[in-house]
């Protein structure tokens, strides 16, 4: 890396909307250690849209959603890379870098979702469907991905199934995103029970209640919540694609039926929208803070590893996904 490297003081302007000044100072020694420590060990930061400001917004390198966040860990350069997401997101970016360092800064970073399904299930699955083709969400673990035919995030789900062809597919484990994916296509989808325990949580009566309090106000959902949400929403897709279409859309007023740090994230670039905030927390995303990820640089910890027979068949399964 060349050029100079920011300070903590330069980058407050930019997130002074979503970070108050009172919190500010709690933040600067960090930010200036990681900025200084990605240099010393050619490290990048890849962040998810649910990381919180302070990360997101002043130590990032590369932000965006499942879909994204994979596309880009492809073409990294860096010696060593920084998850600054869940644990499936790292071992997604490790799968596309096996040769390099691949950090997560609190192993126990999980998902609800990745945690509801494991290989055996997945075995099970195709001896009852035989021949059917296995779609996995990305929010599984790379074992789980092992047994599948191809991976598919919120992002790209509807374009996956379709590329493939058939009938019909098996998709899991998020139950809602099948569900979802389902109303948009005529293959017959086969779906799990799992769920995401933050997006679960959102009804069609808080949006009711959101529309009668706030009148012209646009709703934006995730297709991890349950269909009767998206259906009653202004419009469904990835944190990306919401992003996406506030910023073509523009909307005066709008609420993200989704993590709560997208809503701030979001905000900084679009400071003409006002973001009304009922949102639910991610305890695994809130794992990660800029504490342990200037840890993780200084003691070169978590280091993600994958069994490598698991590996070569998870990694074609992205791939696969990726080729699209
Ligand atoms: P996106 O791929 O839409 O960013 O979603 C990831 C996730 O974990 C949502 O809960
Ligand atoms: Fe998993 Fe839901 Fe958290 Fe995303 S928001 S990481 S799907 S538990």
């Amino acid at each position: 890396m060349t050029g100079a490297i920011p300070t903590a003081a330069s980058l407050y302007e930019r997130v002074r909307r979503v970070i108050p000044p009172i919190q500010w100072p709690a933040f600067v020694d960090d930010i200036d250690a990681i900025l200084a420590l990605k240099r010393e060990r050619n490290a990048v930061i890849l962040a998810h849209n649910y990381q919180t400001p302070e990360i997101f917004l002043c130590v990032a390198d590369i932000v965006g959603d499942s879909l994204a966040l994979a596309r880009k860990a492809m073409r990294v350069e860096a010696d060593v890379i920084v998850l600054a997401g869940v644990h499936f997101m790292a071992e997604t970016a490790k799968l596309l870098n096996p040769d390099k360092t691949v950090l997560i800064p609190d192993l126990a970073a999980g998902c609800s979702l990745a945690d509801s399904i494991t290989p055996a299930d997945v075995r099970l699955l195709r001896q009852r469907y035989p021949g059917v083709p296995v779609i996995t969400y990305v929010n599984t673990s790379a074992s789980v991905k092992a047994e599948s035919d191809i991976c598919c995030t919120s992002g790209n789900a509807l374009a996956v199934v379709k590329s493939l062809s058939v009938p019909r597919v098996i998709m899991l484990p998020d139950e809602y995103l099948a569900m979802n994916i389902s109303a948009q296509t005529k293959v017959e989808i086969i779906a799990w029970t799992g769920r995401c325990e933050v997006h679960e949580r959102f009804t069609a009566a808080d949006i009711r209640e959101l529309r009668e309090a706030h009148p012209g106000v646009t709703v934006l959902a995730h297709p991890e919540c349950p269909p009767e949400v998206v259906a009653v929403a202004d419009f469904a897709g990835s944190t990306a694609a919401m992003s996406d279409y506030i910023g073509r859309q523009k909307p005066a007023r709008v609420v993200l039926m989704t993590e709560c740090s997208m809503s701030d994230n979001v905000a900084v670039e679009h400071p003409e929208v006002e973001f009304l905030r009922p949102c639910n927390l991610c305890p695994h995303m809130k794992r990660i803070t800029l504490a342990n990820i200037r840890t993780a640089l200084e003691e070169n910890r978590h280091i993600v590893t994958i069994d490598p027979r698991v590996a070569e068949r998870a990694r074609w399964a992205v791939e696969r996904m990726l080729f699209i």
